[in-house]
Formats: structure tokens, C-alpha cells, sequence
């Protein structure tokens, strides 16, 4: 069904009630779970931090297999609590799962409320008064053809120092083994103005760091104020004019949209860190082709030269598959060159997982699993070797780290390198927000221990 957005301001008065919303998934996938509890908070739903609650969202990932089976699961504890409760529960499913299976979600777990797909999300108030007065499960999985993005309260909770604006959503590249274009649909795009609205909110709300996000974010193109048309390099050098935003990031990116203005950006924008997930997938040309990835090796090759030239303190990070269909030791090995010759600092990697419905699902030289598995560990400890000697090369090192708040331990204050490593100071006079710089004393398999240095601290004083 499809209902029309909320254009008109609420009537009826708050009702206050609880909200758990459990995310699985990317980084979008947070982001708008924090939305969700942004549209609901001025019909009095305000979150709680465990699933005893009136409203429970569950908002789902389907981008590997047992995506859905770990959402049967939890439903089934959910089930139990729900009929336990007193008050009763609405339970809802969200995401890229309630998008793909929809109804099915329903027909197995009759005791749902709620199925609404990755772009329904904006409608949650209308799609809550359809359900309370029809008392029937409510699903809408439709692509409407307003932006979400429009439709969405410009009051936010604050996400602390460290923030995160969708910029861009959806996919048209394709890829033969993945779901997002199916879950997210098609590419689009935020008008710059809304973007930069929001930076602004969000930085009043205390934010210092803001990364853009997207599920292809350099294929962001707006309209800028200006009636130009922008590029993500414009909308960034926007973005660092914001005087007390001081650290911008962007992700995810694909490699064929690594623009020569985006790359140079990693030399003028002073507030871009030198910091890039990139995902490659594979080193193999042939596993690129038969993944529909529109980029050889080469092509890689050249974009993270360019970009260590404009930034040559620039860390990179990537995301691999092992096992695709076809994937032969020596495509295996192709991608443990290019790792090797690379040198990731971080970088995630994952055995091909069939997905119904994707072109890949039905090739017929599927990778055994043992070979798969054998694989994983062999790239696995690669990249740990990788990770252990970026993180050990920082120790000495001195940069500005932003502090996020009190570390595990009394007396300790935990924040954020350049380069998204954890480190740990231990001292008593930072607050949460402040930038300072550090020096490195010791690297921890994800993490960085550090003291304050004053040494560079007076140095900045003297020449400010
Ligand atoms: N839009 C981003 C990220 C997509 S999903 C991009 O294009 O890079 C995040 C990662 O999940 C992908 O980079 C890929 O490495 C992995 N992934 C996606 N589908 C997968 C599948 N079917 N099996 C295994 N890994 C997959
Ligand atoms: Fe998936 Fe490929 Fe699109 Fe990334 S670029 S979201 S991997 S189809
Ligand atoms: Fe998962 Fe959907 Fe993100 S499938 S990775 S939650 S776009």
C-alpha cells in the first residue's frame, strides 16, 4: 500500500511510549534507524535501551546469507516477550530485508506488525495510524516517487562529536553478487541546500566530524545553491566553509567514480582526512568482469597511486570477496598481489554468499565452501599483517585525534586518529568534542594508546 507522506503537522496530542530499534548492516542502515526514532520522537515514542518496549524496529541487513534467518530468530524471542507484555508490543521489521522478502516476513511470523522497506521509512506515523485503526499488519515496500530525504524532520537528536548525513542512496552499478540496487533501488541524489541544512544541525548539535554517506556516495551530483550543478569535490570544499566542522569523510566509493576533482580534493580540502574506503573486491581483471564491476586492476592501481601523490599520508581501506563463481587459485592469488602490493591499513573481507534473485546466484561454477574457507584465512592474515604494521607504524607518530568521551577505564578519555583508529589517553582535563593532539605510545591490535603533547600543543598556541 502506498500512503502519502506526512505533509501535514501531527494534531493529536503525544502519547508517550517506549522504542527499541535493533540495526544490522551499514553504516546507512544506522543512520536511518537514528531517523526512525527522529520522526517518531514527536509522537512521545522515546527509546529505551532494551527490547521491553511498545514500538520494536527491527531494521534489517540482506546483503550475505542468514540475513534472514537471524531475523527469524529474534523475532521468535520477540514473539515470546510480546505476548509476556502487559501493554502488548508493536513489532515492526525495517530494511533491506522487509524490502526483499516483504510479504513472505508476514506469511512466517504472523505476529509482525509492521513490514516497510528502505524507502518507506518517512511514513512511519501515517503507516502507525493505519495500523491502529485498521488492527491489521500494515507492509509497504513501494519506491514512492517523493524523496525520502525531503519528508524527514529537521529536528535530530544529536549523534555526539562523531556524525554521520546521508548524502546519496540506492545503486545502478549492478554488481552480479549484490542486492543493494534490488533493496535500495535506484541512485539518488540530496540537493546540496538540504545537505548542507543539515550539516549545519548537525554541527550545532555538536558534531566535529561529519562522514557522508552513501551506497555509491562519489556518484553524488546535486544541484548546489549556486544552479550549478556540483560534484561531490564541490560539495565537500562547501562543507569544510562550516567553521567549527572540522574533519569530513566520505563512504562508501566506487572506484570508476574517483573523479580527478575528488582525488584532488585529498590535496586542497585541509578538512578531508587522509583516510578512503575503497572497495576492490578482487584483484583478478576476469573476476572484475564477471562481477560487472566496470573497473579493471589497473584501473585501482592508478586511482590509489593519483591519490597517494595528492596525499601522500593517505591510509586506505578496501572490502574483498573470496570464491566467486569461476574464482580460480591463480584469480585467488591476483588478489593477494594486489593486497600485497597495495598495503591496506584496514579492509574487510568476505566469502562469496549466493543472493536469490542476483545474476551470480545461478552460475554453475560455484567455489566449494572448503576452498572458500581456505581462501578467507589466507587473505584474513594477510590483511591482520597489514593492520598490525599500520597501526605499529603510528607508534611515535603525533597527530590530532578528536575525543569522543571517557575511555573503559577511570581516568581514561577515548577519541578518533585521522586515519579512524580508536585511541586511548589517559587524562582528566579533555572533553567530549575537543580536537588535541597526541603522541603514540603503544598500537593495540584496534587500538592506539596515546599521551597528550603538550610539545606540539604550545607550538600551535605560538604561531596562532
Ligand atoms: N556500495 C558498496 C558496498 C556494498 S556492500 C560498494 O560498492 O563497495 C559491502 C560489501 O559487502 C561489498 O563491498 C562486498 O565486499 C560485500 N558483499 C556484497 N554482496 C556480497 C555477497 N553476495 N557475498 C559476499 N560479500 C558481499
Ligand atoms: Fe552493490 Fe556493486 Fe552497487 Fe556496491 S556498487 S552497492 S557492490 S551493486
Ligand atoms: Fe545491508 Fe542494506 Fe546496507 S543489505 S549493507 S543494510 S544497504
Amino acid at each position: 500500500m502506498t500512503l502519502p507522506a506526512p505533509s501535514r503537522p501531527l494534531t493529536r496530542a503525544p502519547n508517550p511510549r517506549s522504542l527499541h530499534v535493533m540495526t544490522w548492516g551499514c553504516q546507512m542502515n544506522a543512520y536511518d534507524s537514528g531517523r526512525m526514532a527522529d520522526i517518531l520522537r514527536p509522537l512521545g515514542f522515546t527509546p529505551v535501551p532494551t527490547p521491553d518496549a511498545d514500538l520494536v524496529i527491527l531494521n534489517t541487513c540482506h546483503i550475505r546469507e542468514r540475513a534472514a534467518d537471524k531475523l527469524f530468530s529474534e523475532l521468535g524471542r520477540l514473539r515470546t516477550l510480546k505476548e509476556a507484555r502487559p501493554g502488548g508490543m508493536l513489532i515492526a521489521v525495517a530494511g533491506c530485508v522487509a524490502q526483499a522478502e516483504g510479504a513472505e516476513i508476514l506469511a512466517r511470523a504472523p505476529y509482525v506488525d509492521l513490514v516497510m522497506g528502505s524507502q518507506a521509512y518517512h511514513r512511519l506515523p501515517a503507516l502507525l495510524d493505519a495500523l491502529s485503526l485498521s488492527g491489521a499488519p500494515v507492509i509497504d515496500t513501494d519506491f514512492p516517487a517523493e524523496q525520502k530525504f525531503d519528508h524527514l524532520p529537521s529536528d535530530q537528536a544529536s549523534q555526539g562529536p562523531i556524525a554521520f548525513l546521508a548524502i546519496q542512496e540506492g545503486c545502478d552499478k549492478f554488481c552480479t553478487f549484490c542486492v543493494v540496487p534490488y533493496t535500495r533501488g535506484a541512485e539518488q541524489s540530496r540537493p546540496a541546500a538540504a545537505i548542507l541544512a543539515e550539516a549545519r544541525r548537525l554541527v550545532a548539535l555538536g558534531a566535529r566530524e561529519i562522514a557522508l554517506l552513501g551506497q555509491n556516495v562519489n556518484a553524488w551530483h546535486g544541484d548546489g545553491p549556486d544552479g550549478k550543478s556540483w560534484s561531490l569535490a564541490r560539495l565537500l570544499a562547501a562543507l569544510a566553509e562550516i567553521n567549527d566542522l572540522a574533519r569530513l569523510r566520505y563512504t562508501t566509493s566506487h572506484p570508476r567514480d574517483m573523479s580527478a576533482d575528488l582525488i584532488a580534493a585529498h590535496r586542497t580540502n585541509s578538512k578531508l582526512m587522509p583516510f578512503l574506503h575503497l572497495p576492490v573486491q578482487s584483484g583478478s581483471d576476469l573476476i572484475l568482469a564477471a562481477m560487472n564491476r566496470r573497473h579493471n586492476v589497473d584501473l585501482f592501481r592508478r586511482i590509489t597511486a593519483e591519490l597517494r601523490a595528492n596525499r601522500p599520508d593517505i591510509a586506505l581501506s578496501s572490502d574483498f570477496i573470496v570464491g566467486f563463481p569461476g574464482e580460480t587459485e591463480a584469480d585467488f592469488q591476483a588478489t593477494m598481489r594486489l593486497v600485497a602490493e597495495t598495503g591496506f591499513a584496514l579492509a574487510y573481507s568476505f566469502k562469496y554468499s549466493r543472493r536469490p534473485g542476483t545474476p551470480a546466484a545461478d552460475a554453475p561454477d560455484q567455489v566449494p565452501e572448503p576452498v572458500k574457507n581456505a581462501r578467507l584465512q589466507e587473505l584474513q592474515a594477510l590483511l591482520r599483517l597489514q593492520q598490525d604494521d599500520f597501526n605499529r607504524a603510528q607508534i611515535g607518530q603525533q597527530f590530532d585525534v578528536l575525543f569522543t568521551g571517557p575511555g573503559r577505564h577511570p581516568g581514561q578519555f577515548a577519541g578518533r586518529s585521522p586515519y579512524l583508529q580508536p585511541v586511548i589517553v589517559e587524562a582528566s582535563t579533555l572533553r567530549t568534542g575537543q580536537i588535541a593532539p597526541v603522541r603514540v605510545t603503544e598500537a593495540n591490535p584496534n587500538s592506539l594508546m596515546a599521551i597528550l603533547d603538550h610539545t606540539h600543543d604550545r607550538r600551535e598556541h605560538q604561531a596562532a
